[in-house]
């Protein structure tokens, strides 16, 4: 979703560092950019719509802040682009969120010129209206923010300082040698500086020489605590690679492998299911998949219930949570909306919050009493890939904790890391059975018990990066109304573990075939049943972890097949942090 970068420094080069800035945090999903520069007495403003240029020749100046928009209100027109500036052209904003209440606070206004459809726009002019009776930038942009309704964030300069105030959206500082820096994701910082702030909720802060911090709503001062991480941008950049998703398949095997390494962490947090009142998790697309897959694997292994919802229905069935149950929020980013908003709900009922999240210092991180990491490294692709694959891990490696079996469960994974070394080198087989159905409308993946999460992870990887119509059902649910979809040629997907529910999802494979199915078997046995066989060995419980490596690629392949950047697949972002 939108992208703020800004910078203010004793150097020439804030408009070049804000390009390059903006380019790191492109991942996050954007349809037009923009950045705002101070030059002598006002603000020079490039935007456009698409994607950012892979050069662009900028002023020099000491103060600039950009961003990359996700169109919410209004559409995607250089007008409707960010930065915005007021009347005067001496005030300029950038802003992530929804202002719920912009129009009433427009009617407001009088005698402004607005050139946008933006709820941005009416914030950059009330700031310009305040400026008239309050003494600084950084009291008008407290007392305008006050008034603002909703979940936002927004970067505001008048030349000399850029203030920054925050709600919900995320928001980072970095201090550098020659200044300051602010931006949407903590990784586009790392060129410029270790030193990191994580800004709180209903925080204001004004950048200039030095920093100072206050609370929005009184304005009362408090010493900011930045923090020194020791994260490594490289990590975050493409390397040889020519996208990010397949880097990060690639990277898969070394992820599941860091997860091994804090098995202490999962031991702890084993201890507080055991102990909970209800167990809960949630997470929201990729993420709720993993959890759905907890389900499966904490009865199978754990003989344990737990629940699960999906993040965004979470509060319409939390009434049952007390002091005493405990949720698991899952979040690669850490900064879902529909993550968060649940997870604030719990709170106030005192349950305890456990963040399994990617991402230090993240909102979720910062609002959970537990908090776990993910070890995955910065993932860039939209489509998430080695997140998920750490999801699974470690919340396998729960199940086993919880059921005092946490060595065999190491044992399984570090297989699967190897199985996962073997599905990656059967590229070019990954390759020939994309070119084979790539021209398929539609197509369906089957799977029972731990594979039916894994066949609707895998959909939801097969469209967002080739945008076929793909859909995962539960073999059981066939006869009940998907049957009746299949056709000659139609590609359905099986994944035939060597486990309980062998015998009758093969039965499900040959069903389809009757109906003309070319029917692709996941297996660690070929079969009559399958038109076409991809061998994955057997690893237990963890066989879900190659087994979905394989339709990442395959979703990947089809992409590239079919000239999508699958890196970027359209109208979707990396970080949904706006409802
Ligand atoms: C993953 O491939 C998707 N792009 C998406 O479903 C994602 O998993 C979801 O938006 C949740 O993100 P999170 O893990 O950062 O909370």
């Amino acid at each position: 979703m939108c992208g703020i970068f800004g910078v203010i420094t004793t150097k020439s080069d804030a408009p070049s560092q804000v390009f390059s800035g903006l380019s790191d945090i492109e991942y996050r999903g954007y349809d037009s950019w923009g950045i705002a520069s101070f030059i002598g007495n006002s603000f020079q403003v490039v935007k456009n719509i698409g994607f950012l240029p892979k050069k662009l020749t900028l002023p020099k100046a000491n103060l600039s802040i950009g961003h990359t928009r996700w169109a919410t209100h209004g559409g995607v027109t250089v007008a409707n682009a960010h930065p915005h500036l007021d009347c005067t052209k001496k005030l300029t904003i950038v802003h992530n969120g929804i202002v719920e209440n912009y129009q009433d606070l427009q009617k407001k206004l009088k005698g402004h010129t607005f050139v946008s459809e933006t709820d941005t726009e009416v914030i950059i002019h009330l700031i310009e209206e305040r400026m008239k009776t309050e003494k600084s930038l950084l009291r008008a942009v407290a007392v305008t923010f006050r008034s603002l309704k909703g979940l936002n964030a927004i970067v505001v300069s008048d030349g000399k300082s850029i203030v920054v105030a925050k709600k919900g959206s995320p928001l980072v500082v970095g201090k550098s040698k020659d200044g300051f820096l602010v931006a949407s994701d903590p990784n586009a910082l790392l060129p410029y500086t270790k030193e990191l702030l994580f800004l709180e909720d209903e925080t204001i802060l004004e950048m200039n020489e030095g920093l100072s911090t206050y609370g929005v709503l009184d304005l009362k001062p408090f010493k900011p605590s930045f923090q020194t991480v020791d994260w490594d941008y490289s990590a975050s950049t493409l390397k040889n690679y020519p996208h990010f998703m397949l880097k990060e398949m690639y990277e898969q095997p070394q992820v599941l492998r860091n997860v091994l390494q804090n098995l202490d962490g999962i031991k702890d947090l084993a201890k507080v299911v055991k102990k909970a009142y209800g167990t809960y998790l949630i997470g929201c697309g990729t993420a709720s998949y993993a959890c759905l897959l907890g389900v499966y694997l904490f009865s199978a292994i754990a003989k344990k219930h737990v629940n699960y919802s999906i993040g965004s229905e979470f509060d319409y069935i939390e009434d049952y949570l007390t002091d005493k149950s405990l949720l698991i929020a899952v979040s690669q980013s850490g900064e879902t909306i529909d993550v968060i908003e649940p997870v604030t709900h719990a709170k106030v009922k005192k349950t305890t919050i456990v963040a399994l999240t990617n991402t230090l210092g993240s909102t979720l991180y910062r609002m959970a009493d537990i908090k776990l990491l993910l070890q995955a490294g910065p993932e860039k692709a939209v489509a998430s890939t080695k997140a998920y694959i750490a999801m699974q891990a470690n919340i396998l490696l729960l199940s086993f904790a919880v059921a005092g079996r946490l060595e065999e469960g190491a044992r399984i994974v570090e297989k699967s890391a190897k199985e996962v070394e073997s599905v990656l080198k059967k590229i070019p087989q990954i390759k020939k059975l994309a070119n084979r159905i790539s021209a398929a409308d539609h197509m369906y993946i089957l799977g029972r018990g731990l594979s039916f999460p894994i066949a609707l992870e895998s959909a939801l990887k097969i469209k967002e990066t080739s945008y076929i119509h793909a859909e995962g059902f539960a073999g059981g649910e066939l006869k009940h109304g998907a049957l009746a979809l299949i056709t000659t040629g139609t590609p359905v997907i099986v994944y035939v573990p060597n486990d309980e529910t062998k015998e009758a999802v093969l039965a499900n494979a040959t069903e389809v075939k009757a109906r003309g199915a070319f029917v692709i078997g996941v297996s660690f046995q070929n079969n009559s049943a399958f038109d076409y066989f991809f061998e994955v060995k057997d690893t237990g419980a963890s066989s879900v972890i190659p087994h979905v490596v394989f339709a990442q690629l395959l979703g990947y392949q089809l992409s590239l097949k079919r000239k999508i950047n699958p890196d970027k697949p359209r109208n979707l972002a990396k970080s949904v942090v706006v409802k």
